[in-house]
């Protein structure tokens, strides 16, 4: 009898513990304060005291935590009191704390955004919105080493565009390199998106001067272009680096400039000339010299004729490496109807340029590059296309009566041509190429918050989309992977990973995509860095009937359902055991 009692006793104590086993087990999804214990736990484990690593670490509760997570929001529409928020944000200073960074996340299986500069137009890098998440902020990688004798500098991936130029015309007057044209723009977004910018049609876009690069990989490796491969090194150029590591850096190639180069804007009204300009522009900007980059931008404004009206405006905005009386001979003999004389034009260096371009107002220092503080943004959609033939006179008009129907959204022509022809589409992860006439941006911004403008404004952009339709590539409908657009597709990292990946996959990539998902699926089988539009795993024979593999927090899933059956098969077990005593 004794016995037999402590027996039940046991085995009562050993039931509750099951209990609580179990309650642990099935444990809901985590909350900040358990991520953020656990987190400086584990980099505490992995990093030396000397660190410092918990001043890396901003809790929600932390009351750094809003300024920093604002410090690069680009994007007003992503700025809200209902944008869901990371669990908690990382600025590493060292290589070190990337590497352990990515660990810890693995480790208690959290998903890791990335963020650079912060320019994502949907902000998946500091937004998430289906799946709890960390950011790791790299703002603190900015060092610039400019080499002029070898022509090469190397930036690492927190540094901006006004900090690249700015370094390089420390050194040099006629060195630039060929990017965008906002300079608080992020190198790890930019260049690892492709990165386009004034000088495409001469030099090709940033990634064809990128020569080497560092990134953390899902196993913690830091590799450079020697150790990571040719594959890898393929793909982080223009497929984006956050479905394949943390990038740390790139080594680039700078390009030579002249110390005087050219720009002008040049608008023009539709009741003066702008049908007649924008179809000479098509037959001219995508074939003219590749020193010449004619920006065409469609707006629709108030008219300056009939008050309360809306007509469109049509506007060039150019950049030429070389002098005026050049630019006027070559523009006067190609596009008569810009009617261009040398009075709208402005030589300049090409620091001075940048200025232009970015608006930073005339007589600004190149030091006005260097700010990164502008913590506010208008609200933003964008959207993007490709355009293969030229768009003839009645389509214009058609385009010219839907803009103005609609009233705010704005389209940009960004010419392809020159050195883009020759670059063949496989040569970079980045696939448009040769046969693109132009680029066309869709673009709205607007100031006033509120969920019905937002609706407004970013339904007339999926409207204009849907209108230009019969103008723009198909079979896939091509989009620009730095205009990132979460309506073409997005992935819920399900069993139609794969599938789901395809579909925005192909418009990003095309031919590309198939060779990008083989380097994802080998270097990180379990889908650990993943966004909304990452490159899918894809494992091969039994994938077609489940879509994808499973991924680290498919794993996790798992893991706990058997462990919670293990637990309720002994618990069972026992009771039973109990019945029989
Ligand atoms: C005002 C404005 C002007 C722009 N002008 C141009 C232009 O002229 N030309 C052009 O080509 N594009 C332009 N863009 C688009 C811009 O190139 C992309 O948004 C680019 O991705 C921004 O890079 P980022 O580092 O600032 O962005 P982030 O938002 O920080 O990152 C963008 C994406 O890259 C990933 N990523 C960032 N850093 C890393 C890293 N270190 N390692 C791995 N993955 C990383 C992020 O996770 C995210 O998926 C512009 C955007 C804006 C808002
Ligand atoms: C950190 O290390 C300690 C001691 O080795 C260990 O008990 C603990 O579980 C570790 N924590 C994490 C989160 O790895
Ligand atoms: C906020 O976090 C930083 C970095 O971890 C730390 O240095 C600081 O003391 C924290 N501040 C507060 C008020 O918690
Ligand atoms: C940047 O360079 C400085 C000086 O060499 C160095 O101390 C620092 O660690 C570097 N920062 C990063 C993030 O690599
Ligand atoms: C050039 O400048 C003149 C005088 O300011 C102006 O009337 C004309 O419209 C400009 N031409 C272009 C193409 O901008
Ligand atoms: C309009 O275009 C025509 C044809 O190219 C050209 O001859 C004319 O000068 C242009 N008119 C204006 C006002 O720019
Ligand atoms: C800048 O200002 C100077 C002097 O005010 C003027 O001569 C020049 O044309 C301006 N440049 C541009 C690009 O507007
Ligand atoms: C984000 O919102 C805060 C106020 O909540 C504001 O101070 C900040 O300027 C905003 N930043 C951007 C980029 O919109
Ligand atoms: C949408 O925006 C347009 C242009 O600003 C405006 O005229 C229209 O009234 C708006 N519609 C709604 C439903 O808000
Ligand atoms: C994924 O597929 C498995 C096996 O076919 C199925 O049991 C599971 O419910 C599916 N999950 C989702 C989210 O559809
Ligand atoms: C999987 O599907 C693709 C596309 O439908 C097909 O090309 C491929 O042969 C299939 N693979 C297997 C192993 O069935």
């Amino acid at each position: 009898m004794g016995k037999s009692s402590s027996l039940v006793h046991s085995s009562t104590t050993f039931l509750l513990l099951l209990l609580f086993v179990n309650v642990y087990v099935s444990e809901a999804s985590p909350t900040p304060e358990s991520v953020y214990t656990s987190f400086l736990d584990c980099l505490t484990n992995h990093t030396n005291p000397s660190d410092q690593i918990s001043n890396i670490l901003f809790s929600q509760t932390n009351s750094s935590f809003s300024s920093i997570l604002q410090a690069y929001i680009r994007n007003a529409r992503l700025n809200k009191t209902s944008t869901p928020k990371p669990l908690l944000i990382i600025t590493p200073m060292q290589q070190s704390h990337v590497q352990s960074t990515i660990l810890c996340a693995k480790t208690i299986q959290i998903q890791l955004k990335i963020r650079s500069g912060g320019h994502d137009f949907e902000g998946i890098s500091y937004v998430s919105n289906h799946q709890p998440f960390i950011i790791l902020d790299m703002f603190n990688f900015k060092n610039i080493t400019v080499d002029i004798q070898n022509e090469v500098a190397v930036v690492q991936s927190g540094a901006i565009l006004g900090e690249v130029y700015y370094r390089i015309w420390e050194k040099s007057k006629v060195h630039g390199f060929p990017a965008g044209v906002c300079p608080t723009v992020g190198v790890g977004g930019h260049l690892s998106g492709g990165g386009y910018g004034n000088m495409m049609r001469k030099f090709g876009l940033s990634i064809d001067n990128v020569v080497d690069a560092e990134i953390v990989d899902v196993n913690g490796r830091v590799l450079d272009r020697k150790s990571m491969g040719e594959d890898l090194f393929w793909a982080i150029r223009g497929s984006g680096g956050a479905s394949f590591g943390v990038i740390l850096s790139y080594s680039i190639k700078l390009v030579q400039v002249p110390e005087v180069v050219t720009v002008f804007r040049a608008a023009s009204s539709l009741d003066q000339n702008a049908t007649e300009v924008v179809l000479q522009w098509q037959q001219v900007a995508p074939q003219t010299d590749d020193r010449l980059f004619m920006r065409l931008l469609i707006q629709p404004v108030s008219s300056k004729v009939v008050k309360g009206e809306i007509t469109v405006r049509v506007t060039i905005v150019a950049m030429f490496l070389g002098g005026a009386d050049e630019l006027v001979a070559i523009l006067g003999k190609e596009f008569p109807s810009l009617g261009l004389k040398k009075e709208n034009c402005s030589e300049m260096s090409w620091i001075g340029s940048v200025l232009w371009w970015a608006s930073l107002g005339n007589g600004s220092k190149p030091e006005a590059l260097l700010d990164r503080n502008v913590d506010s943004a208008k609200f933003l959609k964008r959207k993007s296309d490709y355009v293969e033939n030229p768009i003839s006179k009645d389509g214009l008009e058609g385009i010219w009566k839907k803009v103005i129907e609609l009233g705010k959204v704005g389209l940009v022509f960004n010419p392809y041509g020159g050195i883009m022809n020759t670059v063949a589409s496989d040569a970079t992860a980045f696939p448009h190429r040769a046969g693109n006439l132009f680029k066309i941006q869709y673009s709205v911004n607007w100031e006033e918050p509120g969920i019905d403008i937002e609706n407004n404004f970013t339904n007339q952009a999926r409207t204009l989309y849907s209108y230009m339709t019969p103008f723009v590539s198909n079979s896939p409908r091509r989009s620009f992977l730095n205009y990132r657009d979460l309506d073409i597709g997005t992935n819920d990292f399900g069993n139609n990973s794969y599938e789901q990946g395809s579909v925005y996959g192909m418009k990003y990539f095309n031919n590309n995509f198939e060779r990008l998902v083989k380097i994802k699926t080998e270097g990180d089988p379990e889908n650990f860095f993943r966004n909304e539009q990452s490159i899918p795993t894809h494992h091969g024979l039994d994938s077609n009937a489940t879509g994808t593999g499973t991924s680290g927090a498919d794993k996790l899933l798992l893991s706990s359902t058997y462990r919670k059956l293990i637990v309720n098969v002994v618990l069972v077990w026992f009771l039973i055991l109990e019945l029989f005593i």
